[in-house]
């Protein structure tokens, strides 16, 4: 069963720390959680120091090692990572697939951590739409396409008719009512996904969790289901989270979540712009992550130039913090003010 594995006990959302740190960091950890209370309160998706470990073979595999994320209601992130960073973990969890070893995560009021069987079937039916890389899992091969929409329908109270009217406008929505009274093996790929999304759209999810749907799909397909994924959450305002592997994909959504060794390490936010010309341009800015206890993650990339392990040093300014390697001399006093106007350099 999953999320039994686990010996340490959840956290249920509390604010203590899990293991009884030095009296300074300790307050210092109290003033950051503290400072934060109400982490989330607006939040659709809440993960609160989310931990998911693994038991294999008496071997530990800790896929998710705190993770922190906050998702607003009517936003499309792409959750990009390495290979086994906890991306799909991350995701079977917020589907109600799994469950967290330690923190807390709360999906539209739901706490994942703690549903009876019964709460969890109905999250499962009316809050969450799950989308996967693979047709086959998505979609029944002997129901035509408008069977498929229909089906989840079915737990729902909507009469037959009402039903296929839906259906029918779901397929419309994601542009393959073509496809409405053809099975799966006679599609293509990109129309089997974007079938697979109409289907986890049948009950009017809140939240669309797709986990690599366009991984099996060509360069050109994939920015197309990508495309309907960002008419879904604009148009319909569900919204929707995606796991890619194609940086493409992820720079078609407004916000990206890079997730690494099992914690959210980067996000890049982007958004258009109109130049001084009149042209629309688009502006991404990637940021670290802060989270709750005041941990960022330096890229690797940075360390690596740097020679930087174990541990840094750091210096406060008033608006910046600096950061050295430790073998580095650090930070030098403060140099005079230039004395001319502003120069580069
Ligand atoms: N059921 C499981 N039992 C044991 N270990 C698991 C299980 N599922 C995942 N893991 C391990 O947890 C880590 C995270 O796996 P996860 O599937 O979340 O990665 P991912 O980011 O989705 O990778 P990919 O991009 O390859 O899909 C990996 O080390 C993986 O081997
Ligand atoms: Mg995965």
């Amino acid at each position: 069963m999953p999320g039994s594995a686990g010996t340490v006990p959840p956290a249920g959302g509390g604010q203590a720390p899990r293991t009884a740190p030095a009296p300074g960091i300790g307050a210092l950890a109290a003033e950051a959680s503290g400072a934060q209370a109400g982490y989330g309160e607006d939040a659709l998706i809440v993960c609160d120091r989310l931990v998911r470990i693994y038991q294999r073979e008496g071997i530990e595999v800790q896929a998710l090692q705190g993770l922190d994320l906050l998702v607003e209601p009517g936003e499309l992130t792409a959750v990009v990572g390495a290979s086994g960073s906890g991306k799909s973990t991350l995701m079977n969890i917020l589907a109600g697939l799994d469950t967290p070893t330690a923190g807390m995560v709360r999906v539209a009021g739901y706490d994942l951590g703690g549903l009876s069987p019964r709460q969890r079937l109905a999250y499962r039916r009316d809050v969450v739409g799950f989308v996967w890389q693979q047709a086959s899992q998505n979609l029944l091969p002997y129901l035509t396409a408008r069977q498929n929409v229909m089906l989840p329908m079915r737990l729902g109270r909507a009469g037959r008719r009402e039903r296929a009217t839906r259906a029918g406008s779901l397929l419309d929505a994601l542009q393959v009512a073509h496809c409405a009274d053809r099975t799966p093996g006679r599609m293509s790929g990109g129309e089997r996904q974007r079938t697979a999304i109409a289907t986890a759209l049948a009950n009017r999810p809140r939240v669309l969790l797709a986990d690599e749907p366009t991984g099996d799909l060509d360069t050109a397909t994939a920015a197309d289901v990508m495309a309907a994924l960002t008419a879904v959450n604009t148009g319909l305002g569900v919204t929707v989270l995606v796991v890619s592997h194609d940086p493409a994909v992820a720079a078609q959504a407004s916000r990206t979540v890079a997730i690494r060794d099992g914690r959210t390490s980067s996000e890049t936010l982007r958004h258009a712009a109109t130049d001084e010309f009149g042209n629309a341009t688009h502006h991404a800015v990637e940021y670290a992550v802060l989270d709750r206890a005041g941990r960022v993650q330096l890229p690797r990339e940075m360390m690596r130039r740097l020679g930087m392990r174990d541990r840094v040093r750091l210096e406060a300014q008033p608006d910046h913090i600096g950061v050295w390697p430790h073998t580095s001399p650090g930070p030098q006093p403060p140099s005079p003010p230039p004395a001319g106007p502003e120069q580069d350099g």
